[in-house]
């Protein structure tokens, strides 16, 4: 195996403790056995998200001290501007806090009840915001992103003809496509430059916008530089070009590659379709030129979108998750292959057979795994997806029960994977021991949200 350096020093040093087993069971107890229950202190190496938690450079420090605070017009907002223009292409830049932000006033504006959204997949926070207009997504992944072991290169990919028959189906109640790079509910899956190509085409014979949910973009982009033959001779900064040229508008959660610790965007390639969006904005974010950030943050942003694109970074970081992938693979853990951008996705079906969906596996193996190392991951199956079936009152299941280690960007050494790795093959020694499931008891009600806020037992 070729060492793959980490190309960035320490700078300043954020301590961390590992707490003992007493403090965890106590934490366990405290948080009701969901992650989201547990204090940052509580946790050791915290793999719950990639979004936000990434480490700032120092001239993403130093573009913070520039920020202009205007509450309209502020030079801030023209440096975001200009980058956005320069890495991605797009004229009209909405900035707004976050990436669900950027959901609510895209699907807010563009989608009212009834209406479809075909997509490959959406994340949590996406169909809950298509929910709470509605309407309702429709899943066009290839049937490949539902095999854990399927080593596709593209496991993202929209399925043509599934979508053309979506379209089929619901013609004019579709208000727009949707893609999300990297498939972040599918195991951090890239989608392929010839395949967005191909949605783009159909979206446009139909005349139906296409919008990226392109959080992950610089990933997904790096990925398509190594695994699609035809882009091999090109930049990852021309690759992100050309798959932005494929869409009229993006949506952004600027907390995953462009690397702030807050922020979203919404891009559009026409003025109609930006005012068609920016009234939501005002009314819930902020004004046009701010949109719920401060001035400094733009810069940040701004200043992160123009480094997300350096091939070193995106070499270590695809290669530090896959480097826990492999550690994993080594101590026979089963999970998502090939890895993904940003985080590897443990199979929890198949980690613990024995355990009922019904009964969460991937949030069990969530508690063991934080017992055996105060590590934090999260569980992404039955109690994030599952949903009732309106008609019948049935509970459907998700196809995947997966349990999500997210990588944070240039925060974790290679030798913190090292010990994830370890913890999670000790628990997967365990695993016919753990003969318990977990079960809701106070939660929320909320459409796609609950796993949020949910107390288990
Ligand atoms: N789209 C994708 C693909 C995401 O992964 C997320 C967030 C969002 C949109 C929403 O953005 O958090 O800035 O409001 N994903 C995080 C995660 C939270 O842990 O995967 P946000």
């Amino acid at each position: 195996r070729r060492i793959q350096p980490e190309p960035f020093r320490i700078k300043m040093v954020e301590p961390v403790s590992i707490p003992d087993a007493a403090q965890r069971e106590e934490a366990l107890k405290t948080g009701h056995f969901n992650m989201f229950g547990l204090r940052g202190e509580d946790v050791y190496i915290d793999l719950l998200t990639d979004s936000g938690t990434g480490a700032m450079s120092k001239y993403q420090w130093a573009a913070l001290m520039k920020g202009d605070e205007a509450y309209a017009g502020a030079t801030s907002f023209y440096a975001l501007k200009e980058a956005v223009k320069d890495v991605l292409g797009f004229d009209y830049v909405i900035p707004c806090h976050q990436g669900r932000a950027a959901e609510n006033v895209t699907f807010g504006s563009l989608a009212k009840p009834g209406d479809k959204i075909p997509f490959n997949m959406p994340f949590d926070t996406t169909r809950a915001h298509i929910f709470n207009v509605g309407a309702e997504p429709v899943d066009c992944v290839i049937d490949e992103a539902f095999d854990p072991e399927c080593r596709h290169p593209f496991k993202g990919n929209v399925d043509i003809p599934k979508l053309e028959k979506a379209i089929a189906t619901y013609g004019d109640k579709i208000p727009l496509i949707m893609v999300t790079i990297t498939n972040n509910s599918g195991g951090g899956q890239p989608v392929s430059l010839e395949n967005l190509r191909q949605v783009s085409a159909v979206a446009r014979k139909h005349k139906i916008p296409l919008f990226l949910d392109a959080a992950r973009m610089a990933e997904n982009a790096y990925f398509i530089k190594v695994r699609e033959e035809a882009c091999k001779s090109l930049s990852v900064g021309q690759i992100l070009r050309a798959c932005m040229d494929c869409a009229d508008a993006i949506t952004v959660s600027a907390k995953k590659d462009p690397l702030v610790n807050i922020g979203g965007l919404v891009c559009t390639r026409t003025e109609d379709l930006y005012y068609r969006i920016l009234p939501r904005v005002i009314l819930c974010e902020g004004f046009a030129t701010y949109g719920g950030l401060a001035g400094r943050d733009l810069e940040c942003l701004a200043q992160g979108l123009r480094e997300m694109v350096d091939e070193q970074y995106l070499a270590h970081r695809v290669a530090q998750v896959a480097y826990l992938g492999d550690l994993l693979e080594e101590g026979g853990v089963p999970f998502v292959k090939p890895a993904g951008g940003h985080a590897i996705f443990i199979d929890a079906a198949a980690f613990l057979p024995h355990i009922p969906q019904k009964y969460y596996p991937a949030d069990v193996l969530a508690v063991e795994v934080y017992r055996e190392g105060a590590i934090r991951g999260i569980g992404l199956g039955a109690l994030a997806f599952a949903t009732k079936d309106e008609a019948t009152g049935e509970t459907v299941y998700p196809k995947l029960e997966l349990f999500r280690l997210a990588i944070n960007r240039r925060t974790y050494t290679n030798s913190h994977m090292e010990y994830v790795a370890q913890s999670i093959v000790d628990v997967y020694k365990r695993r016919d021991r753990i003969r318990y499931g977990l079960e809701v008891g106070f939660a929320p009600a909320a459409k796609g949200l609950h796993h949020f806020l949910a107390h288990l037992h």
